[in-house]
């Protein structure tokens, strides 16, 4: 399998006409380049745009990433999700501000918390190297191409069009490598019928020409995501509220939330329940379904921090599983 020049020109004359205005594309510089490449690795570009901009404004450079604390960077980040991405652009951008922003794939990949893909796009996008960047949306698009029944949770598969991207490589690089992601993201889209009518490969794709499309990308069956019911618990005691550090491990961890009951909690023992509502929140494998509690505190229980709400969103993470409790404190801010 190869891809041809001609369908390497076909995509990039479809990119410059057809590409989204994204705040990132308007610059090559690495550290932007790497700040929203990190952002988009699990969300979705409409999500991170205001993220990206809010973000560069506030840590303009690596050394000024590098200056601040971890509670300033994983507030800065506050409802992106993932957060262990925040802690390890915090730790490579206190590396980058010693020894510069390094201009190999070799040196891209060895920052912490960046994997092949986004190594891939940095290199392509900031440094015009020839380095493509395969995710499963990349996948997508090659597989329809070639209606290839290659297995793409398999990293065999993955190599394969790794290397296949590399030998068709032009020399924009950077505009190659995000128009794959570009034509995975607006025309070969996942999840129903794809819009081969706006492809510039339409006449190419051999999925298409079989009036396959949906056949690919073949793929592992997804295992069901674990629930898990749980009680929170917002403590509200003279204005102020009760939060917690969450433990190093697990999810959100070291990030800040409401007291929190896997297996339930007799709301009772704090005191007098004002309020009762819903929420749920998917993670990638996981499920809360909790019933959170506002409660009008007995005591300060010590084991938790208790703050204002003026403090709590201001200078705490909460991530956004939280949020549905977050209006009992809005409620109580003048
Ligand atoms: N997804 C990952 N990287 C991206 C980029 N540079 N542009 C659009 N979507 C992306």
């Amino acid at each position: 399998m190869e891809l041809s020049n001609e369908a390497v020109d076909l995509l990039l004359d479809w990119f410059s006409k057809n590409k989204r205005v994204l705040p990132w594309r308007r610059t090559r510089d690495p550290y932007s380049v790497w700040i929203s490449e990190i952002m988009l690795q699990q969300t979705r570009v409409e999500a991170v745009k205001d993220y990206y901009l809010r973000f560069l404004s506030r840590f303009p450079t690596a050394e000024s990433l590098a200056r601040a604390d971890e509670d300033e960077v994983l507030k800065a980040w506050e409802g992106l999700g993932y957060y262990s991405r925040a802690r390890n652009l915090h730790a490579a951008a206190k590396r980058i501000a010693k020894e510069g922003f390094p201009d190999t794939y070799e040196g891209i990949r060895s920052l912490q918390g960046v994997g092949d893909y986004t190594a891939g796009a940095i290199s392509s996008i900031a440094f015009s190297l020839p380095r493509p960047a395969v995710d499963g949306n990349v996948l997508r698009v090659l597989t329809r191409y070639f209606a290839d029944d290659g297995n793409i949770d398999d990293n065999r598969t993955k190599k394969n069009f790794t290397d296949l991207l590399s030998r068709a490589y032009p020399p924009q690089a950077g505009d190659f490598c995000e128009s794959l992601m570009e034509l995975g993201a607006i025309v070969c889209v996942p999840n129903g019928a794809p819009f081969c009518g706006a492809c510039p490969w339409e006449k190419l794709c051999m999925a298409h020409r079989a009036g396959e499309e949906t056949r690919y990308p073949v793929r592992n069956e997804k295992r069901a995501r674990k629930l898990v019911n749980a009680d929170v618990c917002v403590l509200m005691r003279d204005r102020k509220f009760a939060v917690e550090k969450r433990g190093e491990k697990g999810l959100l961890a070291n990030l800040y939330g409401f007291p929190f009951f896997e297996n339930g909690t007799e709301t009772e023992s704090f005191g007098r329940v004002l309020a009762k509502k819903k929420a749920k929140h998917i993670f990638t494998h996981v499920e809360w379904n909790m019933t959170g509690y506002l409660i009008e505190a007995e005591e300060f229980f010590p084991e938790y921090e208790w703050k204002s709400a003026e403090e709590i969103i201001s200078s705490c993470a909460i991530p956004s599983a939280f949020k549905a409790f977050m209006t009992w404190l809005n409620e109580t801010v003048l």
